[in-house]
């Protein structure tokens, strides 16, 4: 594969460390914000009661963070987790085919969540460049001392990887290399130090950091996992990489009956699931005998291991929405069917789980429909950690975590407890009054009782967006900023209007970071895609040159842009130029583009 070949196929254009540090540090001095994120959707953990909880052994300062998803592919989406809370990042799922072509849209979320998602859209090296530069920045951010007074002390985090598909593809060089490499990433953070110099972080080059980014791992058992193969996979982690790993399983567990079932009963009738599609799943009693004989199998290895509720739900797609046949469902309804799902586990194999107030060996983490209203209830069951992904792709975004954890923090202090390790035996103790069998069947029997279980339904999660009868244009619209905080990986920016157009904000996509997922389309509410019809930039000329449509290759240096429009787009670079140039106008110091060019080279070489 030619170098430029290697550039062009991936969707997403990652922007380097040194850009990203020298963002940081102009949006934090011209307007208060990181990535977008105001000071007021940051988290610190120091405020409240001691969050901190324990995975697999590591100490995390929350029990909370962004699940496998777009959340947690670009390093500027792991920075925003962690501004907001996220204390345990499931980093996205990488696997051996590195060039997937994702069909366009790939995200619904307008009611409940649909996707048609794969794994990471970075080729093997690249992600794991995402993962150490992500982990950088936070350290960054932590020895800089200017967001203390927001953050207090962050605590401890854990990037947790994520792998799939099957023993093949994990083994492979490519794979092997990439689990090898983020163990012990020194090589990549040397590499990436000198791009801090000359820059606003240029003091800190020289920081201390574990080079260890990630021992953990969670085996993703999706998209054909051979289901005979989960036993050899978990096994080979833990002894070939000395990992210690958490399997993710999939709603299918509860057969096609309980499924349907339990869809019916929360009002998704018209929702349509395959029996074909559990046929290929792993079975109930297979993955009783599986949990069973790897934590044992951990024990005597000296690792620990742990199961995760749940992967999405595959779905027959007929919402006329996303271009494929078959859907992932996420949010509301995957609470119940996980929830479903732990209790059996629970009553099918007592005293394994931790769970409930249970002390079992197998650690439980979560990632099905979490949000504010139920963060508190999940965690107190002695979940940890609870990931979402779902919730931060609704308005609000990364900002979502924060009320989260706030709303955690008051349940756990009206409970009377000063801990979250208090909080879950306080859950165990009035279940235990209630004379319920533990609170994890208390959780359960509210979450199917059509009362309290009532924001699970369907005829709860329907309702209409919100809507404009106005066309989006390029320049001006209502400002709502939806089309900002519901992008994972803040590719759509605000800027203060030029005086000669009059509006309020303006917005720009820095399209080397959109993939088109479609997610702002959803949810702004004019007619029009903010993706494709606000100001396209880009900063790489190869990938102004791969794109075709409206598109406005830049580049800024001291404040002052300069602008090739796409032929047809002329007319409105005096208009950008006056946008992006603003006093608070683009706070990106664009490379050179030769500066550009010898990156991308960098890349590709590396990629062949
Ligand atoms: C857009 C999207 C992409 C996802 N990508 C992955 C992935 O790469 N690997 C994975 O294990 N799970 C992936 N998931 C599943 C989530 O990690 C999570 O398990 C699931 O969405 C349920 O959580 P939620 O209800 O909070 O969304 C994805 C989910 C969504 C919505």
């Amino acid at each position: 594969m030619g170098a430029d070949d290697a550039m062009v196929h991936e969707p997403l254009t990652p922007q380097s460390l040194g850009l990203l540090a020298d963002r940081i540090h102009r949006e934090w001095t011209s307007r208060r914000r990181i990535f977008d994120l105001p000071t007021s959707r940051f988290f610190d953990v120091s405020a409240g009661p001691d969050l901190t909880a324990e995975f697999l052994g590591r100490e995390i300062a929350t029990p909370l963070g962004p699940a496998a998803g777009p959340h947690t592919q670009l390093a500027q989406n792991l920075v925003l987790g962690w501004l907001g809370g996220g204390r345990l990042f499931e980093l996205k799922t990488v696997q051996v085919l590195d060039e997937l072509d994702i069909p366009r849209p790939c995200i619904d979320v307008a009611g409940v969540g649909y996707n048609i998602e794969w794994s990471q859209e970075l080729q093997i090296p690249r992600s794991l460049e995402e993962y150490v530069k992500g982990r950088f920045l936070i350290e960054l951010l932590t020895a800089w001392g200017e967001l203390d007074p927001f953050l207090g002390d962050p605590g401890a985090h854990v990037f947790d990887l994520s792998v799939g598909y099957d023993l093949a593809g994990i083994a492979s060089p490519g794979v092997a290399a990439f689990i090898d490499s983020i163990a012990d990433a020194s090589t990549v953070i040397d590499r990436l130090r000198p791009e801090l110099l000359g820059g606003p972080f240029a003091h800190l080059a020289d920081i201390e950091l574990d080079p260890c980014i990630a021992d953990t791992v969670t085996l993703s058992t999706f998209h054909g996992c051979p289901p005979d193969e989960i036993e050899k996979i978990t096994k080979h982690l833990m002894t070939r990489h000395g990992l210690d790993v958490i399997v993710k399983l999939n709603p299918t567990l509860l057969g096609f009956g309980q499924v349907r079932a339990l869809l019916d009963a929360l009002g998704y009738g018209d929702l349509r699931i395959r029996p074909e599609d559990f046929a290929a799943d792993l079975r109930f009693e297979r993955g009783l005998e599986l949990i069973g004989g790897l934590s044992e199998f951990a024990t005597e290895a000296g690792r620990r291991f742990g199961i995760k509720l749940t992967n999405t739900l595959v779905v027959e797609n007929d919402r006329g929405v996303l271009p494929s046949d078959t859907m992932y469902l996420s949010g509301e309804p995957l609470h119940v069917l996980a929830m479903t799902l732990l209790d059996q586990l629970h009553i099918s194999a007592p005293g394994m789980l931790r769970v409930g107030g249970h002390d079992g060996p197998v650690q439980v983490s979560w990632s099905a429909g979490i949000d504010k209203e139920n963060l508190a209830d999940a965690v107190g069951l002695g979940i940890v950690p609870a990931t979402v992904c779902s919730d931060l792709l609704r308005p609000g975004g990364y900002g979502r975590l924060a009320p989260m954890l706030t709303t955690l923090g008051r349940t756990i202090d009206e409970s009377g407890g000063s801990s979250l390790r208090e909080f879950v035996d306080f859950r165990s103790a009035e279940a235990f009054n209630d004379g319920a069998r533990d609170s994890l069947a208390v959780y359960t029997a509210q979450l199917h009782d059509p009362v309290t279980g009532a924001r699970y339904r369907a005829d709860a999660t329907t309702g209409p967006l919100r809507e404009v009868d106005h066309d989006l244009e390029m320049w001006g619209c209502v400002a709502c900023n939806l089309c900002v905080t519901v992008c994972p990986n803040d590719a759509v920016m605000k800027l203060p209007s030029p005086e000669s157009l009059g509006h309020r904000w303006e917005y720009v996509v820095l399209s080397e970071l959109c993939n088109d997922c479609g997610n702002c389309n959803t949810f702004c509410p004019e007619r029009g895609d903010p993706a494709r019809i606000k100001p396209r930039l880009f900063t790489s000329p190869h990938r102004f040159e791969a794109d075709t449509g409206q598109a406005f290759l830049i580049g800024m240096a001291d404040g002052v842009p300069s602008i090739t429009a796409r032929t047809g787009w002329e007319s409105e670079t005096a208009t950008l130029a006056e946008t992006l140039g603003g006093p608070d106008g683009l706070p990106i110091a664009t490379e050179r583009p030769e500066a550009v060019i010898d990156e991308a080279r960098r890349h590709a070489r590396r990629a062949d």
